[in-house]
């Protein structure tokens, strides 16, 4: 059984994210999404929330579970046993800084592949940090993240 990791902030979980979740869920027998416990100081969202909404979000998809995790991504793989970490790549810069990232881990655990999933054109402009910039200073976020999201920050207003 081949097992991928997505792992990610997801704060908030974008419609890029579902895109590449979609792809990659039809790519290998089972994924785990990985939430990571820290994102930042000020995040828009707990832990629990992300995996919450995660959770509601890929209801439909029978082989992603959803899980948080703390400490190093790779120990987390090899908890899950997979043998695949998938990132999305949106841009050059992305690839320069996700190199050395994909490397060190191979380097920490060489059973865990970074497999780099392009982003679809239509999404390469969305990112989680720039969401949160958006929302934060009132601007109309609703193309960039799902619905479900957008209910959220508005129930918590
Ligand atoms: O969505 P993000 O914020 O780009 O995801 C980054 C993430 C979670 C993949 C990265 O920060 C991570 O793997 N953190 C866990 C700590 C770790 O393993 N660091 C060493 C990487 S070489």
């Amino acid at each position: 059984m081949k097992t991928a990791v997505f792992p990610g902030s997801f704060d908030p979980v974008t419609i890029g994210h579902m895109d590449l979740i979609l792809r990659s869920a039809g790519m290998f027998d089972r994924l785990v999404i990985g939430v990571l416990v820290n994102s930042g100081k000020t995040p828009l969202f707990s832990t629990e929330e992300r995996v919450e909404m995660l959770n509601s979000l890929t209801e439909g998809l029978s082989n992603v579970s959803v899980k948080s995790f703390e400490g190093l991504l790779v120990d987390f793989v090899a908890e899950e046993q997979a043998g695949v970490i998938v990132r999305g790549l949106r841009s050059p810069q992305d690839f320069e800084y996700e190199l050395p990232l994909a490397q060190a881990n191979y380097r920490l655990n060489c059973s865990a592949d970074t497999v780099f999933l392009a982003t679809s054109p239509e999404y390469s402009y969305i990112s989680s940090s720039g969401v949160k910039e958006i929302y934060r200073f009132g601007g109309d976020i609703s193309d960039m993240v799902p619905e479900l999201v957008v209910s959220r920050l508005q129930s918590s207003c």
